[in-house]
C-alpha cells in the first residue's frame, strides 16, 4: 500500500516502525481505527521494554548495579513524562493505570473533605473521571455538582460551570478530550475559573494526550492524568501532581515507603518495564517532530499530529456525512476536536458496524467506551455508537476504506 502523508508526517517510515500494521485480516491489511481505546505499539517501545526485563531488571534503591540502573530508568522516565506534560520531573508519578491512580488521589483528597463541600464533575467525561468523586462523595458526605453537555455540539456549558463554581467547590474534574466525542474542552480556562473560585483542578488528559501538545504548565491545573497506552506506550497510567499538594496530601501508604513526593503517591513495587517503555513511547512521539531539545521536539510533534489527525478526520466526516441514514456525533472539524469521530447508522446496530468493518479488515470500536453520561444525554444508552479514531499510522487509504465498508451497509437507505 502506498501511504499518503498528512501534513508533515513521514507516513511510510513511521508506518515501517508498527508491526502490527502488517497484520492480514480477511485477505486485507488490517486499519486500526481502535486507538482511542489503545494505541499500536511502535517497535521501539516493545524493545525497551524487553532490554530492561532481560538485562536490568532489579528492584529500587540497593547498591548493586542492576537495582542502581532501575533507579536511573525510573527518574530519566520521570523527567522524559515531564517533558512530554509540560511539568517537571519531581512531580511525575507512576500507577497501574488512570482509573486506579484517580480512585487513589480522590481518596487521599476526600480525607480532608466533608459535609458542606463540593465537588464538580461533568456530563462528558470517561467514567474514570467521575466514579472516583462520586465514591468520595459518598464516604464523605460532599455534595457532586455536574456540569451538563450540549449534546448537539458536544461541548460543556462554560457558563453553567460559572454558576456551579460557588466557594464550597473544592475540586473541578474535567476531561481535556472526550474520547466518545472527540470534543477538546479548554481545561486551562476552566482551570483559571476553578481557582478564581478557590478551588482545585483535576484534568483527565487520557484522551487528548494522543492527540496533540498537552501542557500542564500552560493549564495550570493541580492534577492531570494520562495513560502511555493511548499514546503508543504499554498499560501505565502516569499522574501529575503540583509538587505542593502531593507533599502533604494524607495518601494511603506503608511506613516505609518513602516519604517524598512524587513516590509517596505510588503504592508498592511499581510496573518497572512499563515505565521504562512509557519513557520509549515518547522517545518515539519526540522523534516524529524536530526541534534542539526533546520537550521542543515533543512540542513540535503535537502539532504535527494534530494537523495529520485534522486532515484524516475531516475526509472521514465529509465521506461518513454524505451517505444515507448516518448521523456523526461531537463537534464538526475546525471546532476544537481530536480526530476520534462517533456515529450510528439509521438501519444497524452499533455493534454490527463494527463487525461488518472488521470482516472488511477495519477495526473500530462500539458502545459507550464509559463515556456512559453523554452517550445516556444522546439517547443512545445501549447500543452506544461506532468510534473510528484516527492515531498517526493511520492514512486517506484507510479512511476510504473505512467510509467505503460504511456505504456498503446503508446502500438502499432513504437520504
Ligand atoms: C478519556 C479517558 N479517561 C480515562 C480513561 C481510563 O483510563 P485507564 O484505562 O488508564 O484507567 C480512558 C480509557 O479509555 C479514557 O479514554
Amino acid at each position: 500500500m502506498t501511504a499518503t502523508a498528512p501534513a508533515h508526517l513521514d507516513l511510510d517510515a513511521l508506518r515501517a516502525r508498527f508491526p502490527a500494521l502488517r497484520r492480514i485480516h480477511a485477505g486485507r491489511p488490517v486499519a486500526y481505527f481502535d486507538g482511542p481505546g489503545g494505541t499500536q505499539v511502535p517497535l521501539e517501545v516493545a524493545a525497551a521494554m524487553q532490554d530492561y526485563l532481560l538485562h536490568h531488571n532489579a528492584n529500587t534503591h540497593w547498591a548493586y548495579p542492576t537495582s542502581e540502573e532501575t533507579d536511573a530508568l525510573l527518574l530519566a522516565a520521570r523527567h522524559a513524562l515531564a517533558d512530554y506534560l509540560g511539568t517537571a520531573a519531581d512531580e511525575i508519578a507512576f500507577g497501574a493505570n488512570m482509573t486506579t491512580l484517580t480512585f487513589h488521589l480522590a481518596r487521599a483528597l476526600g480525607r480532608g473533605w466533608g459535609p458542606g463541600d463540593e465537588v464538580i464533575i461533568t456530563e462528558l467525561d470517561h467514567h474514570a473521571n467521575v466514579a472516583p468523586w462520586q465514591a468520595v462523595a459518598r464516604e464523605r458526605g460532599i455534595t457532586l455538582k455536574v456540569v451538563p453537555v450540549d449534546p448537539a455540539t458536544g461541548e460543556l456549558d462554560f457558563d453553567a460551570l460559572a454558576r456551579l463554581l460557588t466557594p464550597a467547590v473544592r475540586l473541578l474534574a474535567i476531561g481535556a478530550g472526550s474520547n466518545a466525542l472527540g470534543t477538546i474542552t479548554d481545561v486551562a480556562a476552566a482551570t483559571r475559573m476553578a481557582h478564581a473560585a478557590g478551588a482545585l483542578c483535576f484534568v483527565d488528559a487520557v484522551h487528548l494526550a494522543a492527540h496533540g501538545r498537552v501542557d500542564v504548565a500552560a493549564i495550570g491545573c493541580d492534577f492531570l492524568a494520562c495513560s502511555a497506552y493511548k499514546f503508543y506506550g504499554p498499560h501505565l497510567g502516569i499522574l501529575a501532581a503540583r509538587r505542593e499538594i502531593a507533599a502533604r496530601l494524607d495518601v494511603p501508604k506503608l511506613v516505609p515507603a518513602p516519604e517524598t513526593a512524587p513516590e509517596r503517591l505510588e503504592t508498592g513495587t511499581q510496573n518497572h518495564e512499563g515505565i521504562v517503555g512509557a519513557m520509549a513511547a515518547v522517545e518515539f512521539i519526540a522523534s516524529l517532530g524536530s526541534g534542539g531539545s526533546r520537550a521542543a521536539r515533543l512540542a513540535d510533534a503535537g502539532h504535527r499530529l494534530h494537523g495529520a489527525g485534522q486532515a484524516l478526520l475531516e475526509q472521514l466526516w465529509t465521506g461518513l456525512q454524505a451517505l444515507p441514514g448516518i448521523r456523526c456525533y461531537g463537534p464538526p472539524p475546525h471546532r476544537p476536536r481530536t480526530s476520534t469521530l462517533a456515529f450510528t447508522l439509521r438501519d444497524a446496530a452499533p455493534e454490527a458496524v463494527a463487525r461488518h468493518l472488521a470482516s472488511r479488515g477495519v477495526f473500530v470500536s462500539h458502545g459507550d467506551f464509559y463515556a456512559t453520561t453523554v452517550v445516556e444525554r444522546l439517547g443512545l444508552a445501549g447500543p452506544g455508537l461506532v468510534r473510528a479514531g484516527c492515531a498517526c499510522y493511520n492514512t486517506a487509504e484507510e479512511v476510504d476504506r473505512l467510509i467505503a465498508g460504511v456505504a456498503e451497509l446503508t446502500r438502499g437507505s432513504r437520504a
